[in-house]
């Protein structure tokens, strides 16, 4: 089975060939019937251990667009509220034959473990701080849509990048495309030095937003943190929010990408988010299309490399 468990594990010839499966299938969103029959008879599962409105939306729309038979399980609506493991949840799952299974989980690594195990290609959603592979291919199919490119462009990442599995994604994405990635946040929300990944770090926002071509912003995961470490909004907002002043350090053509969900007034004023350089809704628009790159992908409908577990 072919999985999609993150972007490490990709080269920049199956990002780009995800890109233009995409683009491909961008268009079936705008007909008056979008639906193609591409997954007659496939079932996909879309099992979410932690909140989405945006990523889980999107696959289910993708599946249905593809004429696949979807379905979505809640963590907090089925038996794992009741002590069931990862493992034997999935293996009850399987015993259904769905053909694909996405799944966002707070854990690191498990949508890679489901793959070890089970005979069903798996799609990761999202899993822990690690990676959230499908946001980051709409990411940059969306900058390569308004921009022409990737390569040769400066990005900065701008938040709480050490426990961003968006963050992560894109510094693997955007450098094996060749793009510039800088990463600016407050320094107990850097990586550390073997998890910059070739990225150049900043404390400094200014410096980061400098020229860029690409703004990304990123919301602070008070989930995964201790409540003590984070700074006040009003105190973060004013080192680390995007406003109309400092967005005018970044070229003048610069996008302003935000992953959502977005706090206002807080990483980003409304002025930006709402502004003429935003594409964020443009990022969520092509991230039906990339999913149903995904999926058409991992069920075989061309050449991606298989990701191993
Ligand atoms: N960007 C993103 O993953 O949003 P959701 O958490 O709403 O899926």
């Amino acid at each position: 089975h072919k999985h999609i468990l993150g972007i490490e594990q990709l080269s920049a010839d199956d990002i780009t060939l995800i890109l233009d499966t995409a683009e491909s299938f961008k268009e079936v969103s705008t007909r008056e019937i979008k639906k193609v029959p591409t997954l007659r008879g496939k079932t996909i599962i879309n099992i979410f251990f932690e909140a989405s409105t945006r990523t889980r939306a999107s696959f289910e729309i993708a599946g249905k667009r593809l004429s696949a038979d979807t379905m979505n399980i809640s963590a907090s609506t089925s038996a794992v509220v009741k002590g069931e493991t990862l493992e034997d949840t999935a293996k009850n799952l399987e015993a259904m034959h769905p053909d694909i299974i996405v799944m966002r989980h707070g854990h690191s690594g498990a949508p890679h473990y489901l793959a070890e195990r089970c005979g069903f290609s798996v799609v990761n959603a999202g899993d822990g701080a690690h990676e959230h592979p499908s946001q980051a291919l709409l990411d940059l199919m969306t900058i390569r849509e308004k921009k022409g490119t990737i390569e040769g462009l400066v990005v900065a990442i701008v938040g709480d990048i050490a426990h961003s599995r968006v963050a992560r994604s894109n510094i693997y994405a955007l450098k094996k495309m060749g793009a510039t990635v800088r990463l600016a946040g407050p320094g107990t929300l850097l990586p550390t030095e073997i998890e910059r990944m070739g990225a150049e770090v900043t404390t400094d926002m200014n410096t980061a937003l400098d020229g860029a071509d690409v703004v990304m912003m990123l919301r602070i995961q008070q989930e995964r943190q201790g409540k003590a470490l984070l700074p006040s909004n009003r105190e973060y907002s004013r080192f680390y929010g995007l406003n109309p002043e400092n967005l005018k350090l970044a070229k003048a053509d610069a996008l302003v990408m935000h992953p959502g969900p977005m706090n206002r007034g807080v990483e980003i004023s409304s002025a930006v988010a709402d502004g003429a350089q935003n594409v964020i809704l443009d990022q969520v628009e092509n991230g039906v299309a990339v999913r149903m790159a995904l999926l058409y992908l991992v069920s075989g409908g061309e050449q991606l490399a298989e990701q191993s577990a």
